[in-house]
């Protein structure tokens, strides 16, 4: 032991020589030390247990570094102390990290595989009603056309009256609906032109509408009709349109729907709110034109009703039949996408079985 007490030369020598010498000593140990833990590695809990007690226990490496720390002269405590410290801090770091990696690895190696691919992500699918229904309004909406849409349950005013048929008129026969027994006045809409009325009623012209909607009609259900389908309804109202904006409007969507050979004709028909009025017909779009079942060998197939606005429509709805004209036009949605897709029951769009709608998986 050096002691201050101690008096000659040679005994000073030594004593500091034997103090220099535990410093360096245990430096020497703690950077040994340190390299050693820096490359431990344990394959088990167990193997990392035995790591702890030979570093970390009480008769451990790093117990016998504190031991050891004793005989560090004052001068050297600081210096020493630190690094038994840090080296400690560092093991005690080392080997907790070492169980953690062992015990996750043990919780995860409990049956699940990780390595599994995932489930899968079912992906949606719009109805094709959707689908078509968005196709067409894209159409016109590059035609500048904006959507507007309307309520599904009406006046009297906004579905007959409003559209020219006089009360007690046969021609609402053609589009008869289901009414509430208490308010015959409340009815369910029989097609989308109920929602001219209400633009008419709230735009100046220029108005250019089209308006989809579920339309309700009594009706028996068979493959070709339904007591509830969808509508796209078209208006456009201004100075000087003409029938023949009115069929360069309907070419130009027929070729955008049913692709850039089809061809249309245009049949006199009636409705009480169009006056002249047409039915047009599409060249069909499965045989091209030369016959076959799907057009009953006439080469057309029907696709929707249109005509030039009736004067007393526009004036219903305060709109001066001098000063403006308009077109308008509306087609059953199901028929539509019946003829797209090759569909030939149209009861299939409302029943709702996973087999016929997954057939429609489109990114649309
Ligand atoms: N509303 C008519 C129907 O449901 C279709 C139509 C709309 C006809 C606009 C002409 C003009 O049958």
């Amino acid at each position: 032991m050096c002691n201050a007490l101690l008096k000659t030369k040679s005994e000073h020598f030594f004593c500091s020589f034997a103090i220099h010498q535990t410093r360096i000593v245990m430096l020497t140990r703690i950077k040994e030390l340190q390299q050693e833990i820096e490359e431990i590695a344990a394959k088990s809990l167990e193997e990392a247990e035995e790591l702890r007690i030979k570093y970390l226990s009480k008769k451990g490496e790093i117990s016998k570094l504190f031991e050891e720390f004793r005989n560090v002269s004052a001068d050297h405590k600081k210096e020493i102390g630190q690094a038994v410290n840090t080296l400690k801090e560092f093991a005690v770091g080392k080997i907790n990290m070492l169980k953690e990696g062992l015990t996750e690895q043990k919780s995860s190696g409990s049956g699940v595989d990780l390595t599994l691919p995932g489930e899968p992500m079912k992906l949606g699918t719009r109805h094709p009603i959707s689908i078509v229904r968005n196709e067409i309004l894209d159409i016109f909406k590059r035609l500048g056309f904006v959507v507007s849409e309307g309520p599904e349950i009406e006046d009297d005013w906004h579905v007959f009256s409003a559209l020219n048929f006089p009360e007690d008129h046969p021609a609402r026969d053609m589009q008869d609906t289901f009414f509430i027994q208490r308010n015959p006045d409340v009815l369910l809409r029989t097609h989308t032109s109920s929602v001219q009325v209400h633009d008419m009623e709230t735009q100046k012209p220029p108005i250019r509408t089209v308006s989809p909607g579920r339309v309700f009609r009594n009706e028996a259900i068979s493959y070709r009709a339904h007591c509830m389908f969808h509508q796209i309804e078209g208006l456009y109202i201004d100075e000087n349109v003409s029938f023949a904006d009115l069929k360069q409007t309907l070419l130009y969507y027929a070729r955008e729907l049913f692709g850039g050979n089809a061809e249309i004709r245009m049949r006199p028909s009636y409705f009480p709110f169009t006056e002249p009025s047409a039915e047009v017909d599409v060249s069909c779009t499965i045989c091209g034109g030369k016959g076959c079942n799907v057009c009953k060998y006439t080469g057309w197939l029907e696709i929707l009703g249109c005509g030039m606005v009736d004067p007393n429509v526009l004036e219903a709805s305060g709109i001066d039949s001098k000063k403006y004209t308009g077109y308008a036009f509306g087609m059953g949605i199901e028929r539509i996408a019946m003829l797209k897709f090759g569909v030939n029951d149209l009861r299939l769009y409302f029943e709702n079985d996973i087999r016929f709608l997954q057939q429609f998986e489109s990114a649309n």
